[in-house]
This record gives structure tokens, C-alpha cells and sequence, in this order.
């Protein structure tokens, strides 16, 4: 296995992230991790506390990198927190009812537009033409809310232009009326025009039956965000978090519990990572933003909150400094939530893998097609005979190919309620070599503890 020199001296972005020890270790550049990170395994098999939790731990501390962390399951929102503190970062927690929101619109009626065809997700072939006619629909609505001022730019507004007709006349004589005002070749013209146009010479030729597909198709997206606590978070003109702050090293936690806000959850979710991964890309063009700072999207289950278009955005942020890490409970639960070919396109796009316990056949197959290059250094039969704190590696590092059983040490950071220590709980805290400076103050002393975490 391939080591480096360890020296605090580099430049975050030099670092590394380990895994292993001993003649088991794999050095991970941000080069590496740029080829973005999938941990499988079953429930309880140790992805979070053996994977997840260091990597995301070296990750913020050694390569300084800001964050998005995706959480669906609560324990691993107060895990985060503490992993963000324990690296000196202040950590944003968003979730339904929350004071500070994330601002899910980007302003631009054409890319919001395409993040809600997003969002509504797979459709069966007879409700296409239904879901185009709701996404120009909306495009034209948000253009005509844009034109009339962007305090009406809200998911409020869109709701209310969409569902009340009175309040829609009104909104567009305003927006008729702004229009009169403005320069005839600008582009805000052009915008109320647009809306205008398509209102005319389309939305009021169609039939009753039609205009009732489009509207049903539109209720089914923002329906489920009429919730007190997601409008309170998520649709207000409120105060928001921007996401280009992760350039500045913020960690921002979005949690929708899947249980409690199944629809929503996917709405929203998908409207997230549409903003997350615009952010990434247009980060070159603001010469304003830190250009160096890595950026972690970290994705815990990741089969409750997948969508469609993450398969091409992970291969198109790689190269906008973003490492994706994600855990998934097997290959078969993906499965479940996406069409197989959209998973298996998905799959590609994560070269690095770790696999815990498992007897998912999907997963093992999964194994079995990524290591039968290297036969006899990992093999789906060795899995059942690792211990707890062991995972098969299957890695790439620089232009080697690691395929290994790595020793994981877990990083315990809350206390386990469930498990058979709960009675006494152990909270050993990560070490960052090179990163004195930036430590939390805090009960720093007391609280230190050794864990296998190195930062080479
Ligand atoms: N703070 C803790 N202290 C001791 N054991 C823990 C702690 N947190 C989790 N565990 C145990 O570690 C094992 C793996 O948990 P986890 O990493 O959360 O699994 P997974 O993410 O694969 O579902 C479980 O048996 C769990 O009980
Ligand atoms: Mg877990």
C-alpha cells in the first residue's frame, strides 16, 4: 500500500486522507477523493462510525475542506455537528422549522424551472407531455414573478400566481405595468414578454382538461411543501443561507427526515443538490469566491435522498474541487429507490469503495465486478470473515489500484443509545496533526483522546 510523508506543513489541498495502518493503508490526495467515495454495507455494519465519520473528520480538519452533508437520519445530524466543531467549524443545521433557510431558487426562471422537472422525478410515458406542460408552466410564472420584482421570486408566490386566479391578474397587470416602464430591447422586457406571450397565445387556448393535467401535475410539487414548518424554512423570504458559503469552509446539514416528510423530503432534497451543484459549477466564474478550498457533499444513506440527475452532476463537479462521499445500505436499496440503469450509471461515477458486512447479493456482485481484475487480494468469500472494524477497500490511489482489507478504527463521537456500551459511553475525540490552531478551545484537554486519525 502506498504511503507519504507526513508533514503539517502542506497546503490543504496537498494533504491527504488515511485509511488503514501499517502494511494496510491507503493515502487518499483530494485528487482521489475528487473520484468521489461510496461506503456499502448493511445496517449496523460500522459505514458511519468506521468510514464515514473519520474520512469526514480529515476531510474538514486536514483538507480544510467546507461542506454539504445530506442526513436523512437524525443520529448522524448531531454526529456531524460535533465533527464540525471538533475541526474548529461552525456547522448550519437546516431542517423543517428551522430559523435559517436554504434558498432553494436560484433567481434564474430557466434553471429553476428545470431543478422542479428534477424534482418531480420519473414519470410514467403517458404523464410526459403533462409534466412539460407543467414545467413551462412554472418557468413562465416565475419569469412573470421576476418581472414584477424579486420579493416575489418565492415558492409563496409561485404557489398562490399557480392556484389563485384573481391574484395572478393582479400580479400580471403590476407586471404589464413595470413593463411600460422599461427600456424595449432590456432584458427584463424580454422576460415579461415571455410570460406574457405564453399566457396569451398558450395557456388561456388550451382546453379546461388541459390546463386541469398541468395544474394536477404542478399541485403534486408544491403541494407537499405547504407544510407550516417547511414554509417556514424553505418557501419564506426569510433568512438564508447561501451555499457558496461551503467556499468559506461553513458545514451546512440539511435534514428532512424521509419518515416524517416522504414527498417533501424528495423535493426538496433534489432541489438541494440542484443548487449545491450549480453553486460548484459556477464557483470558476466568480473570481469573488475562494477558488482552492475543497468541498465535500456528503450523502449518509444515500439511498433516501438519490435523484435522477445526480448521475451526471457528480462526473461535472469533480472538476469544480468537490469530493462526493456517500454511504448506502446495499446496491439492492438503490435499486429500489432508481431505475437499474440510472443506478448503474450512478456506480460509475464512485471510484473508490468500501465495503462492510454484507449479505446483499447486488452489493456482492458489485465487489465482484470491481475487484475480479486483482483476483485473491479481495474477494466477496473473505468479506464474511472480517472482523467489526475491517472493510474491503477498493481504491484508487494516484494510478494504483488498491484492493485491500483495511483495518478501520471507529470514531465514536456521540454517545451509542442503543448498542451494548450505552451504559458507558466512550467519546474519543479525532486528533488533526497540523491543526492546533483551529481546535475548539472547549474542554480540549479533558475531552482528548487517541484514535487511529492521522492526516499525512
Ligand atoms: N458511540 C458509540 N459507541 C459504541 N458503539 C457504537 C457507537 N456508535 C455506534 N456504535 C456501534 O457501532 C456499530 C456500527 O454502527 P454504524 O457505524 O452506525 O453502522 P452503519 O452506519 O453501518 O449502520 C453498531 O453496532 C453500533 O451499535
Ligand atoms: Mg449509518
Amino acid at each position: 500500500m502506498q504511503g507519504r510523508t507526513s508533514t503539517a506543513r502542506l497546503a490543504p489541498r496537498d494533504r491527504s486522507v488515511v485509511l488503514g495502518d501499517g502494511t494496510a493503508r491507503a493515502a487518499l490526495s483530494f485528487n482521489d477523493l475528487t473520484r468521489h467515495t461510496l461506503i456499502l454495507g448493511s445496517s449496523g455494519a460500522g459505514k458511519t462510525t468506521r468510514a464515514f465519520n473519520p474520512i469526514l473528520a480529515q476531510m474538514l480538519g486536514g483538507l480544510d475542506a467546507g461542506a454539504f452533508i445530506l442526513a436523512p437520519k437524525p443520529e448522524v445530524v448531531a454526529e456531524v455537528v460535533e465533527i464540525a466543531r471538533q475541526a474548529g467549524r461552525e456547522a448550519l443545521v437546516i431542517q423543517p422549522g428551522s430559523e435559517v433557510g436554504l434558498d432553494l431558487l436560484s433567481g434564474s426562471p430557466d434553471v429553476d424551472a428545470m431543478y422542479f422537472r428534477d424534482a418531480l422525478g420519473r414519470v410514467a410515458d403517458a404523464d410526459l407531455q403533462a409534466l412539460d406542460g407543467a414545467v413551462t408552466r412554472l418557468k413562465n410564472v416565475l419569469r412573470m414573478l421576476l418581472g414584477t420584482g424579486r420579493q416575489y421570486y418565492t415558492f409563496e408566490h409561485l404557489s398562490s400566481y399557480c392556484f389563485d386566479e384573481q391574484y395572478a391578474a393582479t400580479v400580471r397587470v403590476h407586471a404589464a405595468e413595470h413593463r411600460r416602464a422599461m427600456l424595449p430591447n432590456s432584458e427584463e422586457a424580454w422576460t415579461i414578454d415571455e410570460a406574457i406571450n405564453y399566457e396569451d397565445a398558450r395557456w388561456f387556448q388550451f382546453t379546461a382538461e388541459t390546463r386541469r393535467t398541468v395544474q394536477f401535475a404542478i399541485s403534486q410539487l408544491l403541494e407537499p411543501l405547504r407544510d407550516a414548518r417547511i414554509a417556514k424554512t424553505f418557501t419564506h423570504q426569510r433568512d438564508l443561507v447561501g451555499i457558496e458559503s461551503v467556499f468559506d469552509g461553513k458545514v451546512i446539514v440539511l435534514h428532512i427526515p424521509r419518515a416524517e416528510y416522504d414527498s417533501a423530503a424528495q423535493v426538496l432534497y433534489t432541489m438541494a443538490k440542484r443548487r449545491f451543484f450549480t453553486t460548484m459549477e459556477r464557483r470558476r466564474a466568480n473570481p469573488a469566491l475562494d477558488q482552492t478550498r475543497p468541498v465535500v457533499f456528503a450523502l449518509d444513506e444515500y439511498q433516501l435522498c438519490i435523484s435522477e440527475s445526480d448521475i451526471q452532476s457528480f462526473g461535472i463537479v469533480r472538476s469544480a474541487g468537490c469530493m462526493v462521499l456517500a454511504t448506502a445500505h446495499g446496491v439492492s436499496s438503490l435499486y429500489s429507490a432508481l431505475p437499474r440503469h440510472h443506478v448503474d450509471a450512478a456506480l460509475q461515477n464512485f471510484t473508490q469503495k468500501i465495503f462492510f458486512k454484507t449479505d446483499d447479493q447486488e452489493t456482492l456482485a458489485l465487489l465482484d465486478r470491481a475487484t475480479h481484475h486483482s483476483p485473491g487480494a479481495i474477494s466477496p468469500s473473505l468479506l464474511f470473515g472480517m472482523s467489526r472494524d475491517q472493510a474491503m477497500c477498493h481504491l484508487t490511489v494516484g494510478d494504483d489500484s488498491i484492493d485491500a482489507i483495511v483495518p478501520l478504527e471507529p470514531l465514536f463521537v456521540i454517545p451509542d443509545y442503543l448498542g451494548e456500551t450505552a451504559r458507558e459511553p466512550v467519546r474519543p475525540e479525532a486528533t488533526f496533526v497540523g491543526e492546533e490552531q483551529r481546535r475548539s478551545p472547549r474542554r480540549r484537554k479533558d475531552r482528548r483522546a487517541s484514535t487511529s486519525l492521522r492526516i499525512a
